[in-house]
C-alpha cells in the first residue's frame, strides 16, 4: 500500500520525479550498501524456449541468474567485445559487472544518478575494464561520440524527459554505435513511448515484447526475492519489500499478467 502510494506520487509529479528517484535509490544504497549478495535491481528474464542452452554462469553469479539474463538478452543484441560501452542507470552494478566479465568490452563505464549507488559499485565491483561515476541520463558527463554501445536496463521509466535521454545517447554514441534498451510501461503510455523512439533519430533495428519472459522470471525468482526482502526489512515492511522486488501476486507481476503493463527490448543504431 505504501509502495503503491509512492509509485502513484512519482507517476504524477514529473518535476519531482528525478529528485524522488535519486533519494529513493540513495536510501537503498546507504541503508543496504554493503549487502554484496544483492547487485541487480531489475525484474529479470527467463528463456521460454527449452531448447535454448541455459546461460552458463560462475556459481557466485547463479543466485542473480534472472536479472543477469535480462542483461545477457539485451547486451547480446549487437557485438560488445573490444568496444567502449556505457551503461546509463547502472544501479548496484551487477549488470555492468556481468557485461565487463563475460562479454569482454575494451572499457565499460556505469553511470547512475545515485551517488550512493556509485560508491557501492566502486567498492564492490573491482575490475580493470570497469568503473562507475555519478551522472544524469539527461546530461551525460561525456564528450560527443565517445562510446560504441550504450546499455539501458529498466531505468528510463524514472526519467522526467525521455527525449533528453535519447538525445544524450545519440550525442555520446559514435556513428554506427548501438543503444541496447529495455524497460516496462503501462499500456496507456506506449503510444508516447513509441513516438519518442521515433523522434530519437536512432534507427530501430530490433524490438521484442518480452513480457512473458519477465513474468516467468519473476515467478521462478520469487523465493529468492521474498527471502532477500526479509533479510533487509521485517514485520509489516516485508510486504512493501515484496512489492518493490516484484514477488508473485504483487503489483508489477499482476499488471504484466493482466496485459496492463508490457516489457520490451529494443536495439537502436546511430547512423
Ligand atoms: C530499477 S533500477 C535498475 C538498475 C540496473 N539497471 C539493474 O538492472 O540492476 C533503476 C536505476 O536507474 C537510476 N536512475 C534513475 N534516474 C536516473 C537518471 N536520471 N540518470 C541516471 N540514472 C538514473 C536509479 O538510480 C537506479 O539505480
Amino acid at each position: 500500500m505504501i509502495a503503491d502510494a509512492f509509485l502513484w506520487v512519482l507517476n504524477r509529479t514529473p518535476p519531482l520525479r528525478r529528485t524522488l528517484w535519486r533519494l529513493f535509490f540513495d536510501v537503498l544504497a546507504n541503508r543496504f550498501g554493503d549487502v554484496g549478495w544483492w547487485t541487480l535491481m531489475n525484474y529479470g528474464y527467463a528463456d521460454l524456449d527449452c531448447s535454448t542452452r541455459a546461460l552458463a554462469l560462475d556459481p557466485a553469479d547463479d543466485p542473480e541468474r534472472y536479472p543477469i539474463a535480462l542483461y545477457h538478452h539485451v547486451a547480446t543484441l549487437a557485438p560488445i567485445a573490444g568496444r567502449e560501452v556505457l551503461e546509463v542507470g547502472s544501479g548496484r552494478g551487477g549488470g555492468a559487472s556481468f557485461v565487463a566479465r563475460y562479454l569482454a568490452p575494451a572499457r565499460m563505464v556505469g553511470v547512475d544518478l545515485s551517488g550512493q549507488a556509485v560508491k557501492f559499485c566502486n567498492r564492490h565491483h573491482r575490475l580493470g575494464n570497469l568503473h562507475f561515476q555519478q551522472g544524469d541520463a539527461e546530461r551525460l558527463p561525456f564528450t560527443d561520440a565517445c562510446f560504441d554501445n550504450v546499455i539501458n536496463v529498466e531505468s528510463s521509466f524514472c526519467y522526467p524527459s525521455i527525449d533528453r535521454f535519447f538525445g544524450e545517447v545519440k550525442r555520446v554514441l559514435r556513428p554506427g554505435g548501438y543503444l541496447h534498451y529495455t524497460d516496462l510501461r503501462l499500456v496507456h503510455e506506449i503510444a508516447d513511448w513509441r513516438a519518442a523512439l521515433a523522434r530519437s533519430g536512432l534507427e530501430l533495428v530490433h524490438e521484442r515484447d518480452i513480457t512473458a519472459n519477465v513474468i516467468e522470471a519473476l515467478h521462478r525468482d520469487t523465493p529468492r526475492r521474498r527471502a532477500g526482502g526479509r533479510r533487509i526489512v521485517s514485520g509489516p515492511f516485508s510486504r512493501i519489500a515484496d512489492t518493490f522486488t516484484g514477488v508473485d501476486g504483487t503489483r508489477i507481476p499482476s499488471l504484466l499478467a493482466s496485459g496492463e503493463m508490457v516489457y520490451f527490448s529494443f536495439l537502436l543504431r546511430k547512423e
